[in-house]
């Protein structure tokens, strides 16, 4: 059967990436989490000191993109410069970081490069905000993943808590909002459905539902 390329693309903390990975393992595919990637290269900003009182030196980090490769272990892991950065980036200094970093345009050029390259041959599950959009404008499979914002901060403080850490949910509400805005009013690539793309709202979804609901799109789109 010939291999297509699925872009998933839609908001924080609504299970895009839960969502990608299980089909991407479902069907033998390659996953591809490109939120990791943003997140690695504001990592190396903040170890190479181009970021100070949350502003980013683009001009210095632009000029440094080069040196900065980043792929993916065999289990998903990212790896920054071979170096695995998987739970550092999902720390609170990168957390804070990236929407700064992944607003620079020099640095979705690069990124974006490295993702075409990624998945040219097919085969492939992307997700991210804009790869219907601008990474695989011609993806045989678009998905856009949405939830109310409420059950998204509701989800999140309820994992925090089940992982015993403190969460305040008013706090968490008010950080999916400010984070859903950030993604939609950024002048580079900012998040956007793409006209033939299908919208997954999830919010009132079981995830065995979710993955139901995918593969019957996937198969439908390999079938086109
Ligand atoms: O999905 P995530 O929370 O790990 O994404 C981290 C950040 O990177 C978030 O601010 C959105 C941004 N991002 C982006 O601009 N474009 C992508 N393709 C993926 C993520």
């Amino acid at each position: 059967m010939r291999k297509i390329t699925v872009a998933v693309d839609g908001y924080s903390s609504c299970g895009k990436s839960t969502m990608a990975k299980t089909l991407a393992k479902s069907v033998g595919y390659i996953y591809v989490d490109t939120g990791a990637m943003y997140r690695s290269v504001a990592l190396y900003a903040l170890r190479h000191n181009y970021v100070s009182g949350g502003v980013v030196d683009v001009e210095r980090l632009a000029s440094d993109l080069d040196n900065v490769a980043i792929t993916f272990a065999p289990d998903g892991k990212a790896m920054l410069n071979g170096e695995c950065v998987e739970s550092e980036i999902r720390g609170i200094e990168v957390s804070k970081t990236v929407s700064h970093v992944s607003a620079i345009p020099e640095v979705r050029a690069h990124l974006v490069k490295l993702q075409k390259a990624m998945g040219d041959k097919g085969g492939v599950v992307m997700d991210g905000r804009d790869i219907g959009t601008v990474v695989f404008p011609n993806a045989e499979l678009k998905l856009f993943v949405t939830a109310d914002a409420a059950i998204r901060a509701r989800r999140r403080f309820d994992e925090l808590k089940a992982k015993g850490q403190s969460a305040d949910y008013d706090e968490i509400l008010a950080n999916v909002k400010e984070r859903d805005h950030l993604d939609e009013t950024r002048a580079v690539s900012p998040l956007r459905k793409a006209d033939d793309a299908i919208i997954l709202d999830n919010s009132n979804m079981t995830i065995d539902e979710q993955n139901v609901w995918v593969m019957e799109k996937f198969k439908e789109a390999c079938q086109d």
